[in-house]
This record gives structure tokens, C-alpha cells and sequence, in this order.
């Protein structure tokens, strides 16, 4: 650490939109006001990253970036009039923060704080300036986190405070995707006992949705997937039934499971980006009773819903972070996992160094495996 207080560390910089991530030399300023500086120690990359930096589906957002939303690690330092953290604490930095105060923090009927909303957006802290730089130059923070950097810094109420016995390199996966997929079957869907269940996209966050059903004891879990190869672990997750809509050429896939489910099913979670596959499974719910839950992200495309199939008494709704209360809940998991309640191992397919990271992306662009971990600090 220099004498100001700004620390020199390595993180994968984003320079332009579709290119590769380079492992750069970087400096980290000390946390300001309501800030604090963390050691990351592990970090998934989830589909959003990926997304963002190809551009497919998002509004633009400044380069250059360190992107990185999914993590966790151990605060280094805490920044004047922080009174919730201090050096040592083991925490999840959380892309959706909980400060408590704001009208939505207060409500019980929506996660959405919107304290720092609009310059976590655009890549920056409550200043309107980002912490890492580059030789003089700004990089930006992708959603107020940038965990693929050794050390970051995050708002006070962008952080979640968790056990000192949680293993980092596993729930580091908390910070986003499995949390969003299981939060979306019990706390969006509400998904009941004895119901049937649709699960579009199996990646981690549609397994995850998969285990949330299961936790709700649905006796029906159908998961949808083109690629056959994500059925051997749905059924881990506690999928009954796996479908693969290129294999039914001439049905729709909506057609296919409401003869299936005998009229259709009582809920459907979409955890792919695709507007197509969103208006498929919301047309594959049951009539007067049917909830479609949208997860899977778009920030630029339309779906198309017909009037009907609304007016019949379906319910369409979509999901940020699982409908978790992030500082609140994100520790509680934590606490499922330990007490196994909740898996996090399965989901894990790859550990790789940072230096690698571009392997990881590679990975999610082919659809191979569920969810890598980079590590921060390999020896
Ligand atoms: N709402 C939120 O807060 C939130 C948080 C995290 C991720 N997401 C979004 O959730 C989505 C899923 O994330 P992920 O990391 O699991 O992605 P992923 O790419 O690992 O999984 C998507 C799966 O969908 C499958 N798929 C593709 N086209 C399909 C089709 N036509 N029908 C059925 N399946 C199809 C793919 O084969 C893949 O297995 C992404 O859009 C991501 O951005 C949303
Ligand atoms: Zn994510
Ligand atoms: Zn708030």
C-alpha cells in the first residue's frame, strides 16, 4: 500500500465492447464516506457480465470497466462515518443494495432500494467518481461492485456481513446467481406445495429457480433447455421432467407442456434473456391461476403478451435479485448452505485463476458447464 492509501493490485480491465478482458496492474483508492475497501477472494462471472461486455440486450455503459458482480471477500478497510463493518469481516458485495431508508427499503412488498441507483448504473460511486484507475485513467465499476479486482470498493449498503465459517470460494455464488434463481421460485413466484413448475433456461440460475421449487415441495419441476447436456443436473437439482424444445418440431413448446400439465402449468420461471422464450412461457401457464416469473435479463428488448391470455387471469411478473431484501438476505443463505440446506457446490463446474478469466467468459458464450470461480489470489 502507498502512503495515500491506495492500493496496487491486478484486475481483469474491460477496454472495449467484445473484446477480450487484459490482466492489468491497477490502483485502488481507500474507501470514502460510506465506503468500503474489500479483498476479493472469489468471483463467479455471471451471463450479465458477459452481456454487458458483449453488449447483446443492454443499455451502454462506459469502458473502460473491471466487471464482476458475483463475490466475496474480506473488508481491508473501512471508509469515515462506516459503523457496520470493520477490517476482518468476511462479506458479499451486493450489486442491489438495502440502505435501509430509502420508500422501497421500507416497504415489504419490493427489494428495489434505489439509494445509489442511477451512478451504480453508469458505473460510479455516490460521487459520481469510480475507485479503481488505471495509470491516471478512470475504470469503471459495473454495478457499483467490479469483482474481478483483487480489491475493490463498495457502498456501505452494498455489502452483506456473513459468518466467519463460510467458505468464500463457494459462497461468493450467493452474490448473485443463485440467489436470484431461488428467490425467484419462493419469494416471486411464491411457488405452493403440490403445484407444477416450469423452469426455462438451465443454467445456474434456472437450477437454482429448480431447487427453490423443490424447496417449495412442487410436485411437478419441468425444466426446458436446448441443451440436452443441462438434464443431467436439473435432476440433481430435482427437476421430474426435462424438455428440449428442438425436439418437438411440430409443437410449440407452450402447446407441449400444456398437454402435459393438463391445461398448463401454475408456475413458469424464465431464466434466459430471450423475449421469445419469455412470451412461450408465459403462454404455457394455466389458465385463471398461472404465474409467469421473468428472470432472465434484458434491459433494451420487448415481449409480446396477447391481451387473452392475460385477461384469463394470468399473472406476469419479473424478478431483481430473487425479490431478496439484499443485506438481509443474503446472510441467511449463507446460513441455508451451512446448515445444507441449500446447495452451492453443484453448481460449480470450473475453478480458475484470474489471469485466466477470459477462459471462463469463452465458457459462457459455448454454454459449457454452469458456473466458474475465478480466484483472486492464486498462489
Ligand atoms: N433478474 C436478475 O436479477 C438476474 C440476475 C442474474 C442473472 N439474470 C439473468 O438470468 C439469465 C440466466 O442466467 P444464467 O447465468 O443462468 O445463464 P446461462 O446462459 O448459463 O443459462 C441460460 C440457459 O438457457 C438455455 N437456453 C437458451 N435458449 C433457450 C431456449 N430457447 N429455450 C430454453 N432454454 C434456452 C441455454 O442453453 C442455457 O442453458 C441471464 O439472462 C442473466 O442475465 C438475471
Ligand atoms: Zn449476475
Ligand atoms: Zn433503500
Amino acid at each position: 500500500m502507498s502512503e495515500t492509501g491506495v492500493i496496487k493490485c491486478k484486475a481483469a480491465v474491460a477496454w472495449e465492447q467484445g473484446k477480450p478482458l487484459t490482466i492489468e496492474d491497477v490502483e485502488v483508492a481507500p474507501p470514502k464516506v460510506h465506503e468500503v475497501r474489500i479483498k476479493i477472494v472469489a468471483s463467479g462471472v455471471c451471463h450479465t457480465d458477459q452481456e454487458y461486455l458483449t453488449g447483446k440486450g443492454m443499455k451502454f455503459r462506459p469502458f473502460p470497466l473491471v466487471l464482476g458482480h458475483e463475490a466475496a471477500g474480506i473488508v481491508e478497510s473501512v471508509g469515515p462515518e462506516v459503523t457496520t463493518f470493520s477490517p476482518g469481516d468476511k462479506v458479499i458485495p451486493l450489486f442491489l443494495p438495502q440502505c435501509g431508508e430509502c420508500e422501497q427499503c421500507l416497504s415489504p412488498k419490493t427489494n428495489l432500494c434505489r439509494k445509489n441507483w442511477a451512478n451504480a448504473q453508469a458505473g460510479v460511486m455516490a460521487d459520481g467518481t469510480s475507485r479503481i484507475s488505471y495509470k491516471g485513467q478512470q475504470v469503471y465499476q459495473f454495478l457499483g461492485v467490479s469483482s474481478l479486482s483483487q480489491y475493490t470498493v463498495v457502498a456501505d449498503t452494498s455489502l452483506a456481513k456473513i459468518r466467519s465459517d463460510a467458505p468464500l470460494d463457494k459462497v461468493c455464488l450467493l452474490g448473485c446467481s443463485v440467489s436470484t434463481g431461488y428467490g425467484a421460485a419462493i419469494n416471486a413466484a411464491k411457488v405452493e406445495e403440490n403445484s407444477s413448475c416450469a423452469v426455462f433456461g438451465l443454467g445456474a440460475v434456472g437450477l437454482a429457480a429448480i431447487m427453490g421449487c423443490k424447496a417449495a415441495k412442487a410436485n411437478r419441476i419441468i425444466g426446458v433447455d436446448v441443451d440436452p447436456e443441462k438434464f443431467n443436473k436439473a435432476k440433481l437439482f430435482g427437476a421430474t421432467d426435462c424438455l428440449n424444445p428442438k425436439e418437438h418440431t411440430n409443437k410449440t413448446i407452450q402447446e407441449v407442456l400444456l398437454d402435459m400439465t393438463n391445461g398448463g402449468v401454475d408456475y413458469a420461471l424464465v431464466c434466459v434473456g430471450s423475449p421469445v422464450v419469455m412470451t412461450s412461457a408465459f403462454e404455457s401457464t394455466r389458465d385463471g391461476l398461472g404465474t409467469c416469473v421473468i428472470v432472465g435479463w434484458s434491459e433494451t428488448d420487448a415481449i409480446s403478451v396477447k391481451v387473452e391470455k392475460i385477461l384469463m387471469g394470468r399473472t406476469l411478473k419479473g424478478t431483481y435479485f430473487g425479490d431478496w431484501k439484499s443485506v438481509d438476505g443474503v446472510p441467511k443463505l449463507v446460513d441455508d448452505y451451512m446448515n445444507k440446506k441449500l446447495k452451492l457446490d453443484e453448481f460449480i463446474t470450473n475453478n480458475l485463476p484470474l489471469e485466466k478469466v477470459n477462459v471462463a467468459f469463452e465458457d459462457m458464450k459455448n454454454g459449457k458447464g454452469i458456473c466458474t470461480v475465478i480466484n483472486l489470489w492464486p498462489e
